[in-house]
């Protein structure tokens, strides 16, 4: 089933040079982008996107990290493209995630770990929606 997600380059991505070659491996994969743009998010846009860790008590720290420069937020689309995009992105903590993956190839933390990809149907929609409302 053709499906649209939500993927952020976060800015470990961006500052560390790693835009072109996360970006290729989902390409190579065969996801089209839909929409792409470089842009710098605020404390208040944080919370909306994490809404369901703003509790958690690492929040602050990652609201930090997503805040401290440019990210690249795009739309991918393709044949399973939540799981899929997932896959590609590997377990949360770098450390932890399988050689081969994204995070697992070029990640060593649990925090900056490069890349983000909704996780259901009902996150892809709601996180569109929050930063490409045009769609
Ligand atoms: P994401 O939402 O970014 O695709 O990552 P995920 O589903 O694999 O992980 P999630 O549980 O949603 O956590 C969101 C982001 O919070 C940071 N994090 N820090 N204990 C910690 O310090 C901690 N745990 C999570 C990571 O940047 C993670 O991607
Ligand atoms: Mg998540």
């Amino acid at each position: 089933m053709t499906q649209r997600t939500l993927v952020l380059l976060k800015p470990d991505t961006v500052s560390r040079g790693l835009v072109g070659k996360v970006l290729d491996r989902y390409e190579a994969k065969g996801l089209s982008i839909v929409a792409m743009e470089l842009r710098r998010i605020t404390a208040e846009m944080s919370d909306q996107h994490y809404a369901e860790h703003v509790e958690r008590d690492f929040y602050p720290d990652l609201r930090e990290f997503v805040t401290s420069g440019p990210l690249v937020a795009m739309v991918l689309e393709g044949d399973d493209a939540i799981e899929v995009v997932r896959g590609l992105n590997g377990a949360t903590d770098g450390r932890k995630a399988a050689a081969g993956t994204i995070r697992g190839d070029l990640s060593l933390s649990n925090r900056e770990n490069l890349v983000h990809g909704s996780d259901s149907p009902e996150s892809a929609a709601r996180e569109i929606g929050i930063w490409f409302p045009e769609l």
